[in-house]
């Protein structure tokens, strides 16, 4: 076992006594933002989801997680698991001590293998002679019980045609019961793609078969493709993946980067794509990930590389997702919130409001209401600063304005409104947790998850015509 300490790559085993300690009372100081049903590092810096599988009778939940501060410093896995995505139990992290890993656990998916959890991720090194940054792809393999029992690397360099930047292994099993992955990458001329490795058995050697082709794509400017997942939903293939490049439009890509998705047929190394779309139209929302074994539940990051937000302050930042059920329609993916989610409500009251109103809780609430596709106008908190969020609606264009609320450089940096066509508003749900919102359009068929930043706020919702609303509040997660 090595202990990494080495500025911002150091290790848990590194810190001191009381150390985290200090920098969670920091975090506990943020009287406003702390969400109360989503998941959140308890300190420092939380991003993708990883790992995500359910074991036949819980669900592993890990996330990229480094402790010390709301940077991207030395990435470990934060490991929970569940029952009823309400409950959640801690268990083995994975926390950085092998020469291949030494720089970082980076991102990966999980299969279950003769009982076990054998969880893929990369393992960030740099060489020591010239900072050079060397991808390992290392399998960490656990027991149901969420007891880390071995790690081992499987791979320990980019395969040749392409750069350093090749990581995210998602692991599944094939029908004649192999071992495939998909993994990101960078080819030599800086182009995004993904490639597809093939493995007998755990103890085998991954074999490279080939690119994962998706012709239907516009690759244009994409020089990076993260967190790459390819499953089954109903009668389709799926990819999911974070292309890093595109450029941004004023009604879709609008973020810096963007979580994407494909429906169609995989023949061979080609996916036949009939529809390819962003999965979130919000400002916040990157590296989303499947859980394996659950048909279609899914888990993003509301956040985005690159981003800072206003609880840096506070040492932390950012959080997952509510995890999504997805399904197909139309061939399109649509995205609720879990059963388990909604079982969650509960104090549920029809309000109509005819101006301005204040609505207690607000801030934690699930608020539900059907449209006929007028045009909408609603007002969201209030504080001192006249901090509010709007949401529009108009000649088939939701809209979400957070420009009169608190932002950093970057994040106004990118815009402070997001757009989403829809032809028909018909159904609206907002989950708002204290700075997040994740609104579900039409029962899933657009989602915008966004962060928001209202210090102080007075839970306060303005209409611009009487809405007829049923609001209920979600229990906060309990951690055993
Ligand atoms: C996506 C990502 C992954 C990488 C991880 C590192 O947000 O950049 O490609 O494995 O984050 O934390």
């Amino acid at each position: 076992m090595h202990i990494f300490n080495q500025g911002k790559y150091k290790s848990l085993h590194a810190q001191s006594t009381g150390e985290l300690a200090q920098i969670r009372e920091q975090v506990l100081s943020d009287k406003d933002f702390r969400p109360t049903y989503h998941l959140a590092p308890p300190t420092g810096l939380l991003n993708d989801p990883n790992g995500l599988i359910f074991d036949g009778e819980h669900y592993h939940v890990f996330y990229q997680w480094f402790p010390y501060d709301a940077i991207h410093g030395m990435k470990h896995w934060k490991h929970f698991i569940t029952k009823d995505f309400h409950t959640f139990s801690e268990a083995d992290s994975l926390i950085p001590d092998e020469m291949f890993e030494s720089h970082g656990c980076y991102s990966g998916g999980a299969i279950l293998w003769q009982d076990k959890i054998v969880a893929f991720y990369t393992g960030n090194t740099r060489r020591a002679s010239d900072n050079q940054r060397v991808p390992h792809q290392n399998i960490a393999i656990f027991d149901k019980s969420g007891k880390l029992l071995e790690k081992r690397c499987i791979i320990d360099q980019a395969p040749e045609g392409y750069t350093e930047h090749v990581r995210d292994p998602k692991p599944y099993l094939t029908i004649d019961g192999k071992i495939r992955f998909v993994l990101g990458a960078q080819r030599q001329d800086l182009t995004g793609t993904a490639l597809i490795y093939e493995m007998d058995n755990l103890e085998s050697k991954p074999r490279l078969i080939s690119e994962l082709a998706l012709p239907h794509f516009d690759n244009h400017n994409v020089f990076m493709w993260e967190c790459p997942d390819l499953f089954q939903l109903a009668d389709k293939d799926i990819f999911v993946w974070s292309p890093q490049g595109k450029l941004r439009e004023i009604q879709q890509f609008q973020n810096n980067f963007h979580a994407t998705y494909a429906v169609g047929s995989l023949s061979g190394n080609q996916f036949n794509a009939e529809h390819i779309e962003e999965l979130d139209y919000g400002f916040d929302f990157y590296a989303p990930q499947t859980v394996q074994q659950a048909n279609g539940i899914l888990y993003g990051w509301v956040g985005l590389p690159d981003l800072t937000y206003p609880t840096d302050r506070y040492k932390w930042h950012s959080m997952l997702s509510l995890p999504r059920q997805l399904s197909l329609q139309n061939g399109k993916i649509y995205q609720k919130p879990v059963s388990e989610v909604y079982a969650q409500c509960h104090s549920s009251q029809k309000v109509l409001i005819e101006n301005r109103q204040t609505i207690a809780h607000l801030d934690t609430a699930y608020l539900q209401f059907e449209w006929q596709n007028q045009p909408l106008n609603i007002r969201f908190f209030d504080n001192a600063q006249g901090h509010h969020l709007t949401l529009n609606y108009q000649d088939g264009l939701l809209s979400l304005d957070r420009s009169a609320s608190e932002q950093t450089e970057l994040m106004a940096q990118f815009g402070e409104i997001r757009y989403c066509r829809v032809e028909r508003l018909e159904k609206v749900e907002i989950f708002f947790d204290r700075s997040v919102m994740e609104i579900f359009i039409n029962d899933g068929e657009k989602v915008m998850t966004s962060r928001f930043f209202i210090a102080n706020r007075e839970n306060i919702i303005q209409v611009s015509q009487p809405l007829s609303l049923e609001i209920a509040q979600i229990s906060a997660i309990e951690y055993k």
